[in-house]
């Protein structure tokens, strides 16, 4: 999702710097922002030009120089707790002014900050898939998050054409704990024999109006994500029925339509396709 975060900042105006792994990574991020931007363009959703957007992402392989200085820092690694805790652990130094928002799905940001000086400075700001069409943002503060914090995060959010919720630092927080809720009841359908994945699908789509089904969502989403959050949620107290045949296709590397296939097959791995 960081690319898509990326994108909704630099449209905002923000000068934005971009860090992974390796240059290719950055490489195929920017080539992503520069497709969707295109996209809005053509359908009237950004009016400037594309390349002048583009002229304000750097892409930047060293983690030091992308943090160093920065107002706002958006993680939006995997959930591995000690991965944030180490990203936030540095910006809090190379960034001594910056909010430290992380983008984490499942894990609490009292347990993101618990080493950090400042926790004040933490919050989390849950962005859905894909970020530049999903209208909400989820932002969450922990016990210790200020108000100012708060304050910065949201019209942050605004700034990039989101509604925002505030939301406290609870298992799933608000969206996915409805989200699972939904998923877990397509999967106690179809793992109890009533229903098909395609018959739970089309129903959410046709008589609930959801834009997608929700094993199709599931695939759109990861598998691996959502998987992770049911076991993040779970072992901290929120009880939700085991959706087995999930976990039989992340244990698979069956992840959905990064891996070409999930609960549908994508014949290009990577680029969503409705099946
Ligand atoms: N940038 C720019 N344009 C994009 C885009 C992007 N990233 N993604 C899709 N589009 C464009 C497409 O190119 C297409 O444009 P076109 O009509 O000119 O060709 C248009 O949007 C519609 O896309 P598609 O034809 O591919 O398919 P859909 O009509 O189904 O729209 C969707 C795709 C917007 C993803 C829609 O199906 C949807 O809203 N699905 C639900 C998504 C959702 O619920 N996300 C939340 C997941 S939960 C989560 O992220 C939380 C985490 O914690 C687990």
């Amino acid at each position: 999702m960081g690319h898509g975060i990326a994108e909704l900042a630099a449209i905002a105006g923000n000068e934005v710097w971009i860090n992974d792994v390796s240059k290719e990574i950055l490489e195929q991020a920017l080539s992503r922002v520069r497709w969707s931007l295109s996209k809005l363009k053509e359908s009237g959703g950004v009016k400037e030009d594309v390349e002048k957007i583009m002229s304000r992402i750097t892409a930047e392989v060293n983690q030091d120089e992308a943090l160093r200085g920065s107002d706002f820092v958006i993680e939006a690694v995997k959930e591995d707790l000690e991965l944030k805790r180490g990203i936030f652990k540095k910006a809090e130094v190379l960034a001594p002014n910056a909010v430290l928002a992380t983008n984490t799905s499942s894990l609490p940001i009292e347990e993101i900050a618990s080493p950090l000086n400042s926790k004040e400075r933490a919050i989390g700001m849950h962005f859905f898939n894909p970020p530049v069409i999903m209208p909400l943002v989820e932002v969450v503060r922990s016990k210790d998050t200020s108000d100012q914090t708060v304050n910065r995060t949201v019209e942050m959010a605004r700034s990039m054409g989101k509604e925002t919720i505030v939301v406290r630092d609870v298992p799933g927080f608000f969206v996915n704990r409805v989200l699972l809720r939904i998923m877990e009841a397509g999967c106690f359908l179809v793992e109890s024999g009533r229903a098909t994945v395609e018959e739970v699908d089309s129903s959410a789509m046709e008589e609930l109006g959801f834009p997608m089904g929700v094993f199709l969502l599931a695939d759109y989403t990861g598998l691996d994500i959502g998987y992770s959050v049911w076991k993040a949620v779970t072992s901290r107290g929120f009880e939700a029925f085991p959706c087995k045949s999930t976990e039989k296709l992340v244990l698979a590397g069956n992840l959905g339509v990064k891996s070409g296939s999930g609960y549908y097959k994508y014949p290009s791995p990577g680029k969503f396709s409705r099946p």
